[in-house]
C-alpha cells in the first residue's frame, strides 16, 4: 500500500485532532498455502470490534463516505483491490490509499471521510468499535465542521 501523506511533517496538521488517522500494518502469515492476515482487539487495534461490513460491487466512478462519526473508531482494510480515503478533522485533509490487504487505515472520531477510486471487484472491510446508530453519524459537512473545531 502507498501512504500518500500519512506521516506528519513538522508544523503539518495531524488528521484527527482526538485520535490520528494512521496506516496500521496487519501481521500476515504466509506459507505455501497462501497468506491469512490477523486483525487482534488490543494487538493492531486499540478497540474491541463490535461489527463488522464490507462493500462491494461498487460501480465505476461511484463515491461513498461522505460522513463523520462523533465517537466510532474503525480499521478499513482494502481486502481486495484498492481505493482511497479521504479523511478530514474539520481543520486539514489527507489521502491514504489502500491496496493491501495486510495493511489497514485506522480512522478515529471527529473524523469526516470519503471513499473514492474503487477499482472495478474492490472488497473493502471495516472493523468498527460500535454497533450500528444512524444518530451517531454527521451528514452534513458544515456541522460536522464547526462540531470538529469545537472540541479539538
Ligand atoms: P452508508 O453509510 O451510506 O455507507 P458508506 O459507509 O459507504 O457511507 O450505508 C449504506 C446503507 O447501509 C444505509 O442505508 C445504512 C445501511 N447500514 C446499516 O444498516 N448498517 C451498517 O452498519 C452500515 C455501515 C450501513
Amino acid at each position: 500500500m502507498t501512504e500518500v501523506v500519512s506521516t506528519p511533517v513538522d508544523g503539518e496538521p495531524v488528521v484527527g485532532r482526538i485520535s490520528p488517522c494512521r496506516m496500521v500494518e496487519l501481521t500476515e502469515h504466509r506459507d505455501p498455502r497462501g497468506s491469512l492476515t490477523v486483525v487482534e482487539s488490543g494487538k493492531e487495534i486499540d478497540f474491541v470490534v463490535r461489527r463488522a461490513y464490507y462493500i462491494h460491487h461498487v460501480p465505476q466512478g461511484a463515491e461513498r463516505g461522505a460522513h463523520g462519526h462523533r465517537r466510532l473508531r474503525q480499521l478499513i482494510v482494502a481486502v481486495h483491490g484498492s481505493f482511497e480515503v479521504v479523511v478530514d478533522d474539520g481543520y486539514a485533509r489527507r489521502t491514504f490509499v489502500l491496496d493491501h490487504p495486510s495493511r489497514g487505515l485506522y480512522v478515529g472520531p471527529m473524523v469526516w471521510r470519503d471513499m473514492v477510486n474503487f477499482t472495478p471487484g474492490t472488497v473493502g472491510l471495516w472493523l468498527v468499535s460500535e454497533t450500528y446508530d444512524a444518530a451517531e453519524y454527521y451528514r452534513d459537512y458544515a456541522e460536522f465542521r464547526r462540531d470538529a473545531r469545537s472540541v479539538a
